[in-house]
Formats: C-alpha cells, structure tokens, sequence
C-alpha cells in the first residue's frame, strides 16, 4: 500500500539525537534556541518560542492575548479541531467562518462579515500548507489582532513572496509527523512582538518568570532537547524537502486536474504540497471511493473536518463550502520520498477509478 505520508528522516536526524543523548542535557537547551533562531530567521520574525505542538502553539498564543469567557474569536470551518479548540478551551466562543471554494481557506469577506464587538481576535489558517489571501485578510479585519495557524505552512510563501509565517502578531507551526518537517510532537510559535514572546516563553513554563517566581497556574508545553535535534535536522534539509515535494505534488496535479477538483491557490502565492487533497463530486461516495482506491494500493484519506459537525463549538448555520469539504474532501499520497514509479502508480489508480 503507498501510505498518504511517510516522515523523511536520515542518519542526520539520528546522529542528532545521539549527541543530544550523550550530551547528557535532555531537556530544553541550545537545540531548542537554535530551532526558535531557525524558525524566526526562516519566517523573518524577530522571535521564536518552541512549545510541546501545534496545538500548544495556538493556546498558548490566545492565552497571551487575554483571550477568555465573553470574547469571540474567528476561526475557518474547515480544519482539524485545534483552533477552534484552542478557544473554546479558553473559555471564549469559536465564531467559524466558511471556506472559499477554490483555495479552501477563510475568505477574508466571510471573516469580515462574522466580526461583532465581542470579537477579540481571528485566526487565519493556510489550510494544507496553501497560503491564505494575506493582503485581502490584512483589509478586511484592519486592527484585529490576527493570529496566523501555519500549522501545516513552512516553506509556503504569499503571493507578495513573503513567507507564511509572517502574517499577523504571531503564527503557530506543528512538528507532527504529518506536516512538512517533523521531530514527532512539537510546535514553534514565530513573533515580531517581544513582550508577547516574554510571555509566551513564561506561559509555557508553568507560568515560571524567574526561578521560583510563579505568575500564573501554568502547564509544562515545553519541548525538549530531543526533539528539537532532530527538528533542527529537519530544517536544514528543508529546501530539499520542499523541493522533492514541489516535484512530486506537479507531476500528480497535472495528471489529476483533469479528473479532480484540487485545491488552488492565490495566484502568485507558493504553496508546499503539504496535503494533495480534492473535492470528490457530489453524489460519489466516499468510503466506496477510499475502498476503491486501497484495494488497487494506494491510500486514500479523509480530508478535514468542518469543526461545528464536530460537537464541541456548537452548529453555526450554513457553511456550504465546508460542508462540501467535509463530507466529499479525500486527500492522496504525497510525500518527498515517494519513488517515480509509486507517484505514476497513484497517478495511475486514482486516474482509473475518477
Ligand atoms: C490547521 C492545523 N492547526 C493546528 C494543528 C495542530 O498541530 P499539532 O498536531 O502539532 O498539535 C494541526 C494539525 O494537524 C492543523 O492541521
């Protein structure tokens, strides 16, 4: 079976993890800094805060900027949960705002439209590594402090070229296995704003500004020594990550665009291929679909999630593109190691059974 992911990880990522282990420093030390250093200088932000994962990442953000019981915070439909989790666990209300057909990413016009006086802050989520509309985003919600989820975007870049990462007063990234670079769990929180940083970094130890000093009943969501080596291994193969994948990614989308809805971008935007997902047509189902594809040996997935379905942030009304997304979305197998012959194999599969 071609799997949907397979984490790329070399002799540099295990010599990594040995030096940290005979280093005899296993917690957070100077592999940390240099992946906070790495972060900040690959994002061009001044500031990069490494936490326990994306999730940790959001929470910790939303937390640093006061958000609580009574705010409202604007959040895409379609994602994995975290974001909107991340509010809810703050006590504040997870307003979702619908996808936009073709880039599956909050449309600015949506997120302008859901904005009331009780609205905090938005978060703006590159949705499988695309890029969202950063300038029309910047427009339409003008002072609001936005919170960028490049959970799933290293590498990316908008269509002004600048990287994603960069957009709003901080953006979380996820280490998981999943996204482009991974150290098995983590996240790195990037940021222009050194008092937000300061924290952000108290925040993530058990809310400790100085030794023995405690400002706040605070959680552990720091990430250790260990994992930021092999991270910090990641990073430096990054461009060849990108580039691999940027191959494969072309290769299957000019085979399959003629049979699938995929995912577009902002013109002029570069996005990294995180996730190849596509749009199944209305009617096709699903899990014949995915069973189609496996018993031919290729993995197909499940996209995301549109979060109100979910249970916890409650049924927001009509949000037909998620919806869509949710119920028809499939994503296929990409990854940077994938062989030529197993990219035409999936070519070939999913061509078959369009
Ligand atoms: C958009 C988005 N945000 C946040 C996360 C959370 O990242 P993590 O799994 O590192 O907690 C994910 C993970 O899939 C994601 O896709």
């Amino acid at each position: 079976m071609i799997p949907l992911a397979r984490p790329w990880t070399t002799e540099a990522e295990e010599a990594a993890v040995l030096r940290v282990l005979r280093s005899g420093w296993l917690a957070a030390g100077p592999e940390v800094a240099a992946l906070e250093a790495g972060f900040a200088e690959r994002t061009g932000r001044a500031h990069g805060i490494a936490v326990s994962s994306g999730t940790a990442a959001l929470e910790l953000v939303l937390q640093a900027l006061d958000v609580g019981p009574g705010d409202e915070v604007l959040c895409p439909a379609l994602t994995w949960p975290s974001p909107a989790h991340a509010i809810a666990r703050l006590g504040a209300r997870a307003v979702l705002v619908d996808v936009d057909p073709e880039d599956w990413n909050g449309a600015p016009e949506a997120f302008a439209a859901a904005r009331t006086p009780a609205t905090r802050a938005a978060i703006a989520i590159d949705q499988f590594g695309n890029p969202v509309r950063a300038a029309a985003l910047r427009a339409a919600l003008g002072d609001l402090p936005l919170v960028e989820d490049a959970a799933c975007a290293l590498g990316s870049s908008f269509a002004d070229g600048a990287p994603c990462g960069s957009l709003g007063v901080a953006a979380c990234f996820s280490l998981h296995p999943r996204k482009v670079i991974t150290c098995g769990e983590g996240g790195v929180v990037v940021t222009d704003d050194g008092d937000l940083a300061e924290r952000l970094r108290v925040l993530r130890n058990h809310g400790q500004r100085a030794p023995g000093a405690f400002t706040s009943p605070g959680a552990n969501l720091r990430l250790s020594d260990v994992n930021a080596a092999i991270a910090n291994a990641q990073l430096a193969r990054l461009d060849a990550i990108l580039d691999a994948r940027r191959t494969h990614a072309e290769a299957l989308r000019a085979r399959l665009g003629a049979h699938y809805r995929l995912q577009l971008g902002p013109a002029g935007s570069r996005p990294n291929h995180q996730t190849l997902g596509a749009l199944l047509p209305p009617g096709r189902d699903r899990e014949m679909f995915i069973a189609a594809a496996a018993e031919r040996g290729v993995q197909v997935g499940r996209l995301s999630y549109a979060v109100d379905r979910l249970g916890q942030v409650g049924d927001q009304g009509p949000l037909p593109n998620a919806r869509a997304l949710d119920e028809r979305g499939v994503a296929f197998p990409l990854f940077p190691t994938m062989t030529i012959d197993e990219r035409e194999k999936v070519a070939d599969v999913l061509e078959a059974i369009a």
